[in-house]
């Protein structure tokens, strides 16, 4: 039997029920939907649509219900076309008549979109908990690594030199930044939709602020119909995984490269590589690799969800069933990168030898050479210039600063002092940069600090 059986007289298709049922995505929701009916349940006593007793019934059944889930001995029929109905088909079951006066001037349409929006609750907390203590892990190795000089890059060619902690405080500045948007988002989220019905709320008078309180939502959504039309929230959680994931991506290239031969920048930790069936001496990195490779997907379902509002009328459509599917697997993909990453960095190991070796390259103290000469009031164009013939000098005639003459030196530009030109040096280059936000180690740890401060008060608030 149907719970909208009343005005059809053939069975609906098997194949119809197979392709419409929702079962496999929105079983997870379970206990918000069980949690949402119970207290729908008390709204209904409350504005004299049930009996207090019938009211501790319905309760008890759900009860009962959200047990049998638990422990997996609840039976699904085929034709309980999602989680809404196979609850309901039970509660039924259990209790008669009384069961049937529950779903009173309610509408799945509302009900997914509270049990998606209390999923939302705890899952962007459990990922702003995970995004906390991989920036709290980030911090602390850059603090182990203040002072550890390497080679920083643009376009992937040696720029200038900076620190070990400094690039790993910038990845942890930008988790910091995803962290921060699912607070932004968790206040947006905090409005209860309950009491919206399938579109133009209800005419029992139920007590939507009571719902809110007891559903733990701060506010009411201010209008039935916008309450079950749109999906932006899920497609702006789905964005803040695609975001996160972009930003673990573009972590999960470097550590690829810095792990290779060509680099070998880093040592990655043996319990979490894989070997080759064929070649006996490979080590491959393939949690980043798959990390990178799982990026793909999450920004997919950020598309994919702002894709399947684009041409709806308000309000309820049945394409916005497939919303679901999407924000579940950004989420369980994201969760699952963030804290394989983290554990990934926590056995990171940087070769602190190679990466000074590679920051000797004497290329990349030039740009200081230059502000020097600005410091002595050479407009900086005119430095540069300089600078750049000095560079050509150097490379055509396959010299270093500390082998060119001082007359050379003169020629090229009589303010190139060659006491700066033989004195510069890696080291000197990153105390030079003792500015809030550089690569100086005491910045570093500044740094580290504020952000360890930071992210604090969220793994001291865990609540799941
Ligand atoms: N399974 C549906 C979904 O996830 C629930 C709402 C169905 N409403 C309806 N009128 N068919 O969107």
């Amino acid at each position: 039997m149907k719970l909208w059986g009343g005005r059809f007289s053939g069975r609906t298709l098997e194949e119809v029920e197979e392709y419409t049922n929702s079962l496999k995505t929105d079983h997870r929701l379970y206990t918000y939907d069980i949690k949402g009916s119970q207290v729908y349940a008390q709204a209904l006593r409350k504005a004299g649509v049930i009996t207090s007793g019938e009211e501790r019934k319905i309760v008890s059944a759900l009860n009962r219900i959200k047990k049998e889930m638990d422990s997996g001995s609840f039976s699904f029929h085929s034709s309980d076309e999602d989680i809404h109905t196979a609850i309901e088909r039970r509660l039924v079951e259990l209790t008669g008549d009384i069961g049937k006066k529950l779903h009173a001037g309610r509408s799945r349409n509302e009900q997914v979109v509270l049990d998606v929006r209390m999923f939302m609750k705890d899952a962007g907390k459990e990922l702003l908990y995970s995004l906390a203590h991989f920036v709290e892990v980030l911090a602390e190795k850059a603090i182990k690594y203040a002072s550890t000089i390497m080679p920083g890059y643009t376009h992937l060619q040696r720029a200038q030199v900076v620190t070990a902690g400094h690039h790993l405080n910038a990845y942890a500045c930008a988790l910091y930044r995803h962290l921060t948007r699912f607070q932004d988002f968790l206040e947006r989220n905090d409005e209860l939709p309950l009491g919206s019905g399938a579109l133009a709320s209800n005419t029992l008078g139920l007590d939507r602020r009571f719902m809110a309180e007891k559903l733990g939502f701060s506010r009411i959504c201010l209008n039935s119909m916008d309450a079950v039309s749109f999906r932006d929230l899920l497609a702006e959680f789905t964005f803040i995984c695609a975001a996160i994931m972009v930003t673990l991506s573009r972590f999960a290239e470097e550590l690829i490269l810095w792990a290779s031969d060509e680099f070998s920048f880093v040592e990655l930790p043996d319990e979490m590589c894989t070997g080759s069936s064929l070649m006996p001496h490979k080590k491959n990195p393939d949690v980043p690799e798959l990390v990178r490779g799982k990026a793909g997907g999450v920004i997919a379902a950020a598309v994919a969800l702002l894709a399947l509002e684009k041409n709806l009328p308000l309000t309820y459509n049945r394409d916005l069933q497939e919303g679901k599917v999407h924000l579940f697997s950004a989420f369980d993909t994201t969760l699952a990168s963030v804290n394989i990453m983290c554990m990934l960095v926590e056995r990171l190991e940087f070769r602190r030898d190679i990466l000074a070796g590679a920051a000797e390259d004497w290329k990349l103290l030039m740009t200081d050479l230059a502000e020097k000469l600005v410091q002595k009031g050479v407009p900086f164009r005119t430095a540069h210039e300089a600078v750049g013939k000095l560079v050509k000098h150097l490379m055509d005639n396959k010299e270093s600063p500390v082998e060119i003459r001082d007359s050379e030196l003169k020629k090229i530009h009589p303010a190139l002092d060659p006491e700066d030109v033989k004195t510069l040096c890696p080291e000197g280059s990153v105390k030079a940069r003792k500015v809030p936000g550089g690569p100086h180690p005491s910045e570093v740890k500044k740094t580290a600090r504020r952000l360890l401060n930071l992210v604090k008060a969220h793994t001291k608030n865990k609540m799941c």
